[in-house]
């Protein structure tokens, strides 16, 4: 099975070799976790082997994306300058700019993404959908409906997707849940303060097909580098979940959630 390098060997090796070609993986987790500096990652990763690279962004505009990959010497920019990469800005969507979208619209998502592809040419080609749940942050039973109508058109396009799905504060779950089953794959980024000091943890919770660690570890972003994994994590499961009675509630609301779907 061919499989696709992340941008970050140990990650490669938590996944046996890498994410195989074809896959939609959910990218999952709170905010300043690390998501999207492991999708610059897997962006640049890419454009090193000549992937065709199609880069959404919904919470950045997309000169803070090029100037974020920049401090880790990815020069995305030069990239997208040499027809190599496509940012799709969705945040600031202009009507002048043609790689811009002004609704958050899943079948103009899949249109606009499309186009790129055509643009860039025939050839291996990588997604970065960052974030997926910008497009139903209204309305969250869409969410499963809408994953699903993306995966399915865009696989027929030899895409090997990426897709972002936020995690709240306050519950550490999903914004409308379907995701995380139509995707192929799970990595879920972690945060937590530990002796008054942010940590920050990934764990692979699914990737079909693939043999995965299944040990969570401890991870970091340097300046001039990116994500750095520093090793596997002592943490036991007791000590990083939410109390009972609130992880009770939740479930309980996600199969009223799922009753309705
Ligand atoms: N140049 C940098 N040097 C060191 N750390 C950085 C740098 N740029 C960003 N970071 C860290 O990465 C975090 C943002 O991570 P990001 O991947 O954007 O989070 P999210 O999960 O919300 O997408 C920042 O809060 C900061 O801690
Ligand atoms: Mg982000």
């Amino acid at each position: 099975m061919e499989r696709l390098s992340t941008g970050v060997p140990e990650i490669d090796k938590i996944l046996a070799g890498g994410i195989p070609r074809g896959f939609l993986v959910a990218v999952t987790g709170e905010p300043g976790t690390g998501k999207t500096v492991f999708c610059l990652h897997f962006a640049w990763q890419g454009v090193k082997e000549g992937d065709k690279v199609v880069y959404v962004t919904t919470e950045e505009s997309r000169e803070s994306i090029l100037s974020q990959a920049s401090q880790f010497g990815m020069d995305l920019e030069e990239a997208v300058r040499e027809n190599k990469a496509i940012v799709i800005d969705a945040l600031l969507g202009r009507a002048s700019d043609p790689w811009s979208l002004r609704s958050l619209d899943p079948e103009e998502l899949v249109e606009i993404v499309l186009k790129a592809k055509r643009e860039l040419g025939f050839g291996r080609a990588r997604l970065v959908i960052d974030s997926m749940s910008a497009f139903w942050l209204d309305k969250p039973a869409m969410a499963r409906k809408y994953s699903y109508y993306v995966k399915k058109v865009l696989s027929r396009w030899d895409f090997t997707v990426l897709a972002v799905s936020q995690y709240a504060v306050t519950t550490s779950e999903a914004f409308g849940f379907g995701i995380e089953h139509v995707a192929d794959g799970i990595i879920r980024f972690r945060r937590f303060v530990r002796g008054g000091v942010l940590r920050r943890y990934l764990i692979v919770e699914k990737m079909r097909q693939t043999p995965h660690d299944l040990r969570m570890y401890e991870i970091t972003v340097r300046d001039g580098v990116g994500l750095v994994v520093l090793g596997p994590s002592g943490e036991r499961a007791e000590d990083v979940s939410l109390p009972i009675k609130v992880k009770e509630k939740i479930l309980q609301a996600k199969r009223r959630e799922e009753e309705v779907l």
